[in-house]
């Protein structure tokens, strides 16, 4: 597991002596702190108004608002309308964390888009959500980590604000899973929903912010959870069609597994890389894929149910977008307040899992 610790700043000097060749880039580093700490200014997340409930499902395939419930604790989820992109999640997203950041547009030096689901293969949604934000200065980019995109992104953004090369950075977990649902399919087509979340990554002076990002990752089990087609490996065609290989596909016995041993593990290796037990973390934001798993992690962690945020039961599992979502609502709920310890744990396709421990 690869980790990053942003909580001291160290130093670096200048050279002792000119060198011979001039640095060939301003480099911001020389001279300045080489890390700073690391805050989350805003947050934000938008869910599409269409609801489709398990009952709207019990009419597509063969399935019961029991069994849903049961299994996984979602009741409803929501559904993007035809026209809208995952772009256009993205940028709802992203308008209500810059406001609640005090910030426009103009001042996001980098966007980072999380998704599975972009608009299209290329150009990056991250490269359309800044048309479409106007944020003419950023760069910008999309990453693909799954279910962990969100924490993978912050993570991301933690070294370039920490390392002074970008002060302000957009990140967006962002998913338009009904597209790449098979709606015939009755394993799958009950689990996810569409959203986004977005959070303003930035340094605060004297302020706590982000103390620890675990990341994870192991492909020998890229296909438990896969997209199979589209792709250079199984290009389009009329054969991938047929067998419907452009929707996703999961083995969720053995997910489910995996999902709750590598969330235990990254939670855990975030609480001991920050020095805190679980009893010192006010709300736990696990991925949201199914409250079974979520139970689970939280009993293995040793956590009481009052620290867990859920709200699978209304969204289902929104990929990328689902910490992003669970984190604005929590603070908007007064789950979390200032000086509040949050962990955020996740795991996704990839396989991929992560998690993130911010002192709010
Ligand atoms: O976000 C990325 C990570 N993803 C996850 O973490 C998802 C992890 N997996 C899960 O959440 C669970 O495995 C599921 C919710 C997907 C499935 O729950 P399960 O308890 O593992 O059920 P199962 O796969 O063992 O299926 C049990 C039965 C099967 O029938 P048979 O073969 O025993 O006759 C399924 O065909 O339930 C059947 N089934 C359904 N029945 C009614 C599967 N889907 C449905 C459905 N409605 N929608």
């Amino acid at each position: 597991m690869t980790r990053s610790d942003f909580s001291t700043p160290t130093t670096v000097s200048e050279p002792s002596s000119k060198s011979a060749t001039p640095a060939p880039f301003n480099n911001p580093r020389v001279g300045r702190p080489a890390l700073r700490t690391v805050s989350m200014t805003g947050v934000g997340s938008y869910v599409p108004p269409q609801i489709l409930t398990n009952a709207d499902l019990e009419r597509l395939v063969e399935t019961s608002d029991e069994w849903i419930t049961s299994r996984t604790g979602i009741r409803e989820r929501r559904v993007a309308a035809p026209g809208e992109a995952t772009s256009d999640l993205a940028c709802e997203a992203a308008r209500r964390a810059l406001s609640a950041a005090g910030l426009t547009a103009s001042d996001i030096d980098l966007i980072i888009v999380a998704t599975i689901t972009p608009d299209m293969q290329f150009p990056s949604t991250a490269c359309l959500v800044q048309q479409k934000l106007g944020a003419r200065r950023a760069a910008a980019f999309d990453i693909q980590a799954a279910c962990s995109g969100y924490v993978y992104a912050l993570d991301i953004a933690s070294h370039f604000v920490s390392s002074h090369t970008y002060d302000t950075v957009l990140i967006i977990g962002a998913e338009k899973m009904s597209a790449f649902i098979d709606w015939t399919d009755r394993n799958t087509c009950v689990l996810f929903g569409d959203g986004a979340g977005a959070a303003i990554v930035q340094h605060r002076p004297h302020s706590h912010g982000l103390i620890t990002t675990c990341l994870g990752a192991n492909g020998d089990d890229a296909t438990l959870l896969e997209l199979p087609a589209g792709g250079s490996a199984r290009p389009a065609s009329n054969d991938t069609v047929n067998q419907r290989l452009h929707f996703l596909r999961m083995d969720g016995k053995e997910t489910f597994r995996k999902a709750v041993a590598a969330m235990v593990a990254a939670g855990q290796e975030a609480l001991a890389r920050s020095h805190l037990t679980i009893q010192d973390i006010r709300c736990i934001i696990p991925h949201q894929a199914n409250h079974r798993i979520m139970s689970a992690v939280a009993e293995r962690l040793g956590a009481r149910p009052d620290q867990i945020f859920t709200n699978v039961e209304r969204y289902g599992n929104t990929s990328a977008a689902s910490v992003g979502i669970g984190l604005d609502e929590a603070v908007r709920e007064g789950r979390i307040q200032t000086g509040d310890y949050v962990l955020l744990v996740v795991f996704g396709a990839g396989l991929t899992w992560g998690s993130a421990l911010i002192r709010w």
